[in-house]
């Protein structure tokens, strides 16, 4: 069985942790999964994988092609004690262990997109979704991971912004089941440390990653839209903006590349 095979390649540690694996052929979402999971009582470590979703979903709003065994698509429930203002700092955490888990497979180069999205060469090679849902018994975190393993061309064309996937970086396939084990035995150990000290310890590490650091962007959050320089993020994993009033500590939004008017006339 795939749950299994996937034992096999945890750390034993990780394995002792996680106290349920399960494998859905299709599904959903894996994180919709977790969800009704944890309303229906279940509050313990648990990992839901699928090989196919049709309704994965992305930050704000958006879908996440999901199509079967193209991408990684998995969510760890996580109990947590209570709600938390650190949760932000938890969100780049999981993305720095995504990439540091696709570099023990070889994949070189990547970068970080606040708050977390993994790059590579300004493509999007995984997003990542955190949820928080009460159930009867307290809180989980849903973390919900979504890596491109292999998509083809007619899926890519789905997507309205550059992808790139793990089979186009490294020129061959990859053993699904190896990634998601890299990807937990990195993520546990990293919100085990997150639990204790919180995200400064990965405050450095984060901006040595991070497309964007000391260049102009713009970030639009609803209706909000400011520009400035992008300086990192803080010890929360809030990204600091240097704008021409002053310096913003931003929680929320989405962030773009300033894009400059070009001046009529001008050659492009
Ligand atoms: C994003 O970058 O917008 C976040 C994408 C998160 C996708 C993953 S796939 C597994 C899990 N289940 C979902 O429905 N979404 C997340």
């Amino acid at each position: 069985m795939k749950t299994d095979e996937l034992q096999q390649h945890l750390s034993p540690e990780v394995a002792a942790e996680i106290q349920s694996v399960y494998w859905y052929d299709e599904i959903d979402s894996t994180n919709q999964e977790a969800i009704r999971k944890i309303r229906a009582g279940e509050l313990k470590k648990a990992l839901i994988i699928a090989d196919s979703q049709k309704q994965g979903s992305g930050r704000r709003g958006r879908k996440w092609i999901s199509p079967a065994a193209a991408g990684i698509y998995m969510s760890l429930l996580w109990p947590v004690q209570g709600p938390s203002a650190a949760l932000q700092g938890l969100s780049l955490v999981t993305a720095l262990s995504v990439k540091t888990a696709l570099q023990e497979l070889g994949i070189n180069g990547l970068k970080l997109k606040w708050p977390n999205d993994v790059l590579f060469e300004g493509s999007k090679l995984a997003g990542i979704l955190l949820e928080l849902q009460s159930g009867n018994w307290g809180l989980c975190l849903v973390i919900g991971i979504g890596v491109n393993a292999c998509l083809n061309p007619a899926d890519r064309a789905k997507i309205d912004r550059p992808v790139t996937d793990i089979a186009s970086i490294l020129g061959s396939d990859v053993d699904r089941k190896v990634a998601i084990a890299g990807i937990l035995d990195v993520l546990v150990k990293n919100v085990h440390r997150f639990e204790v000290e919180g995200f400064s310890p990965y405050q450095q590490e984060w901006n040595h990653s991070d497309c964007f650091y000391n260049k102009s962007v713009d970030i639009c959050h609803g209706k909000v839209q400011m520009t400035g320089k992008s300086e990192g993020v803080d010890e929360t994993g809030a990204l600091i903006l240097q704008t021409a009033s002053g310096r913003e500590l931003i929680t929320g939004g989405e962030v773009f590349p300033t894009v400059r008017a070009t001046p009529l006339g001008a050659a492009t």
